[in-house]
């Protein structure tokens, strides 16, 4: 039977040049390189200038997938974006990363999904090609998290980088097995009782100030690895596959040790996981599209591939999408 598939087909990220290694961090704070390397695989990540701007990474992204893709903006039908620190309250900042790139047709929005973004925007782009509501969907993730960190505290602020990536998803038609191209499953939850374990302190409606963010961090550990590792499972079930047909595990890069014990928990090993957290930390909603980017360029991640991108957030929001590269 055919039907509708939204196949990648093309992608790019782009990170800014400041480059902040642990090592800076101990002047400031008590802390360590070992400790921050041991406790999360982080060694460096990026910040962005003072005057770049989310949509500012996005829009170098998006231009980096359009030239990957061979496609231009009047080649787009949409533009979704995910993020937690956007450019200002309104408007979206898909619609600013529209605007830069001359595009007046279509449409554009947001997600706010935080760490889990990319996975919420995947699933919502995937939805809507399949639905026959676009046919060409510009999926990115940018963040600029340096934006929202308390450099008062330890816990937190060694953590984050800022960055952006972005794929493209175009209709194509499939046959409906796991042969196929394309999404193949994906797998949606939130649970708003743990709210106060990751969010920011402010907001528009509440402080009518921006906030900084806080975590209880041991307590989303806690739930990372169990969540993540069972929405992993039911895309692999809903796609027809089994954890020995995973050719990458691209997760969302917070913590190494939460990456290698959610494979482990899989029965996928690390020599099929994706890793770029020592390089860009904690990107929030840009790090899957980001580490996506990264093996593609390295040439890791072949056409015709199994992949399974999973990621937790704030919310809690978490999910898991299987895509056949
Ligand atoms: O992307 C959204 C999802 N977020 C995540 O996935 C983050 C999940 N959580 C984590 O990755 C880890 O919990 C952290 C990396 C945040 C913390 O690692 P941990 O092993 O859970 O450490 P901890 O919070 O239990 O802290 C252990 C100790 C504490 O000291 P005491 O109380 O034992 O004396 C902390 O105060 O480490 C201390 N500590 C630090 N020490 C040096 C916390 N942060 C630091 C630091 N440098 N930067």
């Amino acid at each position: 039977m055919s039907v509708t598939r939204a196949v990648a087909v093309g992608c790019g990220h782009y990170l800014p040049d400041r480059i902040v290694e642990n090592a800076e961090f101990e002047k400031t704070l008590d802390t360590s390189d070992e400790w921050i390397r041991a406790r999360t695989g982080i060694e460096r990540r990026r910040f962005a200038a003072p005057n770049q701007t989310t949509s500012d990474l996005g829009i170098e992204a998006a231009k980096a997938a359009l030239d990957d893709a061979g496609l231009t903006a009047a080649d787009l039908d949409a533009i979704i974006l995910a993020t937690a620190t956007p450019d200002q309250t309104f408007p979206s900042t898909a619609t600013k990363v529209q605007a830069a790139l001359g595009m007046h047709h279509g449409f554009a929005f947001d997600i706010q999904a935080v760490c889990a973004g990319f996975i919420y925007a995947l699933s919502t782009a995937n939805a809507m090609i399949r639905a026959g509501q676009a046919k060409r969907i510009l999926v990115i993730g940018a963040e600029t998290f340096s934006r929202i960190l308390d450099w008062h505290d330890r816990r937190t602020c060694v953590l984050f980088g800022d960055g952006a990536g972005a794929l493209i998803l175009e209709a194509q038609t499939g046959q409906g097995g796991a042969a196929d191209r394309g999404i193949l499953a994906s797998d949606l939850h939130s649970d708003g009782a743990y709210n106060h374990l990751l969010y920011v302190d402010g907001g528009v409606s509440s402080t009518q100030t921006t906030g900084v963010l806080r975590m209880e961090g041991q307590e989303v550990f806690k739930h990372a690895v169990t969540k993540l590792a069972a929405a992993g499972e039911v895309t692999m079930q809903n796609a027809g596959v089994t954890a020995q047909d995973i050719d990458w595990v691209v997760p969302h890069q917070a913590n190494l040790r939460i990456i290698s014990r959610t494979a482990k928990k899989m029965g996928i090993s690390m020599d099929k996981v994706v890793v770029t957290v020592q390089d860009h930390g904690n990107t929030s909603a840009a790090s899957i599209p980001l580490a996506l980017s990264v093996a593609h360029a390295r040439g890791q991640i072949k056409r015709g591939e199994l992949l399974l991108m999973e990621a937790i957030g704030g919310g809690l929001t978490w999910g898991a999408v299987t895509l056949r590269w």
